[in-house]
């Protein structure tokens, strides 16, 4: 099975955790991508009456082309379901995102949501966090100082840049330091010490919120739980 076959697998089988009438969170990514296409159609064929909130403005454009109805937080605070992808997913759920520079309002969904469903195949299994650059979404007139910080805490930092060279920009006009961490043994401890630089939006440590993860492989769909 290929990479992009166990991304499908993942995404179909999470559809059927969708039921009719929930508020659901739409993820960002190539895996996230092929569930709302999924869940696009199984609305459209009329089985599912559901509303939804994007994590990007890519999910949120696609999703309203595929004719899902959206809502936000002041109509919906609380959501049933979120379903997302990840770059790393490690003991106890523990995640890394933001590969898609999209963790910042991947968090604020997952927060809002009953139950976080994770969409993934198996290559993005790890028994430790960390080979994956950890993404750090900064306010861009903080950047020169938070990098200084994280390189003080030896997570190397590097400028997230877009395919012309200059500085990639999130959703929300932020830039990306990617820490090249390499291994992080203790991902609360990073995670609390990244929060506590002023400048920082958001990390890509996904901490306590996956409930449920749809692990693709040649085997099928493993369902991992913290
Ligand atoms: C987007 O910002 C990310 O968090 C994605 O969810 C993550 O990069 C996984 O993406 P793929 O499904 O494309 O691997």
């Amino acid at each position: 099975m290929t990479q992009d076959e166990a991304k499908l697998l993942s995404a179909q089988r999470a559809v059927d955790f969708v039921k009719d009438g929930m508020a659901v969170g739409l993820g960002t990514g190539s895996t996230a991508t092929l569930f709302i296409r999924e869940l696009g159609r199984r609305v459209a064929g009329g089985g599912l009456r559901i509303r939804a909130v994007a994590t990007s403005d890519a999910s949120d454009g696609l999703a309203r082309q595929l004719g899902i109805p959206m809502t936000n937080f002041t109509e919906t605070p609380v959501l049933d379901l979120n379903v997302d992808g990840a770059d790393e997913v490690g003991p106890s759920l523990a995640l890394i995102k933001g590969g898609g520079g999209a963790h910042l309002r991947e968090k604020i969904v997952a927060s809002a949501a009953k139950q976080f469903l994770v969409v993934a195949d198996a290559t993005k299994l790890v028994s430790q966090l960390g080979s994956f650059p950890l993404p750090v979404e900064v306010i861009p007139i903080a950047r020169p100082l938070v990098e200084r910080r994280l390189a003080a805490l030896n997570l190397n930092p590097v400028l997230r840049p877009r395919p012309d060279g200059s500085p990639y920009l999130t959703d929300e006009h932020n830039v990306i330091l990617d820490c090249h961490c390499g291994t992080i043994p203790d991902p609360s401890r990073t995670a609390a010490e990244i929060r506590a630089i002023v400048g920082v939006v958001e990390h890509g440590l996904f901490l306590n919120m996956a409930t449920l993860a749809l692990i693709a492989g040649d085997n099928g769909v493993t369902e991992l739980r913290p």
